[in-house]
C-alpha cells in the first residue's frame, strides 16, 4: 500500500475546518499513520516549496503556511496518492471541482485549504520532511477487509 503526505493548511486551521478534512479522509478508509501539529519555518518551506521559491508568489506562501500552526498527516491506502490529489481537487480553489475539498472549501489559489505529495516518489521524500521513523506507526484496523479485497492490497 502507498503512504502520502497531506499539509492541512494554517486557512483551513483558522476557518475551524480541521476535522472536516480528516473525517473525510478517515471515511473513504484511509489508515491515518501519522499525524502531528508543527509549525513551519522559512527552512522547511524553502526546501518543500523549491520549485517555487523564484515565483512572484512565494512571499505569501512563506506568510500564509507560517500563519499558524499546520497539521502533518500521513495517510496510507491503495494507490493513497493519486486518490488523495483527487479528492483535494486542483490548486486553484476557484477552479476546483465541486465535491473535492478544495472545490468545496476554497476560493483561492493559496489559501486552498491543503497541500499533498503529487508522485510516490515525492511523497516519500515529503513524509520524511515532516516526520521522524518513529512517529509513523503501523497497526491494522478492524474494519481493514470492508476496505479493500486482499488481491487489491498493493
Ligand atoms: S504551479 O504554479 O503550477 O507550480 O502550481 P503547483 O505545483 O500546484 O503549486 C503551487 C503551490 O503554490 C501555492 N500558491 C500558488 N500557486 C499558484 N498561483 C498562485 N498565485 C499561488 N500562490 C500560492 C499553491 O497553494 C500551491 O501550494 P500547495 O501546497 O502545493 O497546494
Amino acid at each position: 500500500m502507498q503512504k502520502t503526505l497531506v499539509l492541512i493548511k494554517p486557512g483551513a486551521i483558522q476557518r475551524e475546518l480541521i476535522g472536516e478534512v480528516l473525517k473525510r479522509f478517515e471515511n473513504k478508509g484511509f489508515r491515518i499513520c501519522g499525524l502531528k501539529m508543527i509549525h513551519l519555518t522559512e527552512d522547511i518551506l524553502r526546501v518543500h516549496y523549491a520549485h517555487l521559491v523564484e515565483r512572484p508568489f512565494f512571499a505569501r506562501i512563506l506568510r500564509s503556511m507560517m500563519a499558524t500552526p499546520v497539521i502533518a498527516l500521513c495517510l496510507e491506502g491503495v494507490e493513497a496518492v493519486k486518490v488523495v490529489r483527487d479528492m483535494i481537487g486542483v490548486t486553484n480553489g476557484r477552479e476546483a471541482q465541486a465535491g473535492t475539498i478544495r472545490g468545496d472549501f476554497s476560493l483561492s489559489n493559496q489559501e486552498n485549504m491543503i497541500h499533498a505529495s503529487d508522485s510516490v516518489e515525492n511523497a516519500a521524500i515529503e513524509i520524511k520532511r515532516f516526520f521522524l521513523d518513529n512517529e509513523i506507526f503501523s497497526y491494522t484496523k478492524v474494519n481493514q477487509n470492508y476496505i479493500n479485497y486482499s488481491d487489491e492490497l498493493i
